[in-house]
């Protein structure tokens, strides 16, 4: 009887175990969305993407202001202990020159890597999933445009138990789901598209939403303002309510120039999102601005 319920017990605990790591283990994106980020991306496109997700203010190769040579290596400071982001150029070594458009879209979307290992979220594919299958094939095709640039980024120094890859499964158990991602069309009005910009490559609440102690944004109250990574500061709330003093015009202008009504300017890590912005067609700011003026957390969002 003892030996029967110990027996039990141990099944149990295995049977979870198993199921645990069944359902922590990197998922990569379905065939129909590796087939359509594989058709030629058009890399004219691809530039207005790459400044609308701000890909060089993570991977520009530290100490230089080219905004294209993607060497990576700078220090991210996290709650968690530091990211240095890797290479991706179009170095074939050191980058990701070599890799297919499968391996690019699975990390942007899925956050898994080529040896499909799970992601850090401390890169903000969360974000990026939510970028249409051609959004993310032109910017693939962009950055195979920019420089190949030599050399990898030093390792990351995380604390433990962040520094086990695998635990991101649990994270993202919690966190993230591929399939949220709305599929946006072509032709969308100014306010969904300022939805998917804001939501999918602007990735604006990777910082002005706030998280909770494991790291996962707040829905409720997203785009309120939230605490920054490296521990000093605050970002603004940005929803409606935050911007009630603001036209859309002032947010707009604000957010190709920096330059606030009040007469301020916009600094800390924004001033690298204003820096990408500004290379952006105005109708994107204006729909961004659109879409920021109506937004009330838990309106539909
Ligand atoms: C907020 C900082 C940040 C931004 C912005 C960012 N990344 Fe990253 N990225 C990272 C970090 C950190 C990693 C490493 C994640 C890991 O080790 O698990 C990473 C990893 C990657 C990888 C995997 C590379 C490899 O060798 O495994 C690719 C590809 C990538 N990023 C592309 C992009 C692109 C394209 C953009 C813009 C659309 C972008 N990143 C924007 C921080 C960022
Ligand atoms: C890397 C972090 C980061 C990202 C990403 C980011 N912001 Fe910000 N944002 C900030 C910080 C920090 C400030 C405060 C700057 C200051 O006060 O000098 C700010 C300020 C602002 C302001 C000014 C609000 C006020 O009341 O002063 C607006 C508007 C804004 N951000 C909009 C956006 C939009 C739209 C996006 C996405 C396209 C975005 N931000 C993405 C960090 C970020």
């Amino acid at each position: 009887m003892k030996t029967a319920l110990a027996l039990g017990g141990v099944l149990v605990v295995a049977a979870v175990a198993a199921a645990s790591w069944v359902l922590t283990a990197p998922r990569p994106l379905d065939a129909a969305t590796i087939r359509a980020v594989s058709e030629p991306g058009d890399p004219a496109s691809g530039r207005v993407v790459y400044f609308l997700a701000g890909c060089d203010s993570c991977h520009m190769s530290p100490g230089q202001s080219d905004p294209l040579r993607l060497g990576g290596g700078q220090e991210l400071k996290t709650p968690f202990g530091s990211f240095f982001p890797p290479n991706i150029s179009s170095d074939r070594a050191d980058g990701i020159g070599a890799w297919s458009a499968a391996d690019f879209a699975n990390a942007l979307m899925a956050g898994v890597g080529p040896r499909e290992q799970h992601l850090y979220p401390a890169f903000p594919y969360p974000s990026y999933a939510r970028m249409s299958e051609k959004d993310v094939r032109d910017l693939f095709a962009f950055l195979k445009t920019a420089p190949p640039v030599a050399g990898r980024a030093p390792p990351d120094k995380l604390g433990f138990p962040f520094s086990i890859r695998r635990a991101v499964g649990f994270w993202k158990l919690l966190y993230f789901s591929a399939d949220r991602r709305p599929r946006p069309t072509d032709t969308v009005d100014i306010e969904a598209r300022g939805r998917y910009l804001v939501e999918g490559p602007g990735h604006c609440g990777e910082c002005h939403t706030p998280r909770t102690v494991l790291g996962g944004p707040i829905a409720a109250r997203a785009l309120t303002g939230a605490p920054l990574p490296e521990g000093k500061g605050k970002t603004p709330n940005i929803t409606a309510a935050g911007l009630s003093d603001w036209s859309e015009d002032d947010i707009a202008y604000a957010l190709s120039t920096g330059l606030t009504p009040s007469g301020d300017s916009l600094g800390g890590p924004m001033a690298a999102v204003v820096r990408n912005l500004a290379q952006v067609p105005q109708a994107d700011l204006a729909a961004i601005a659109r879409y920021l003026k109506t937004f009330t957390p838990g309106g539909g969002a």
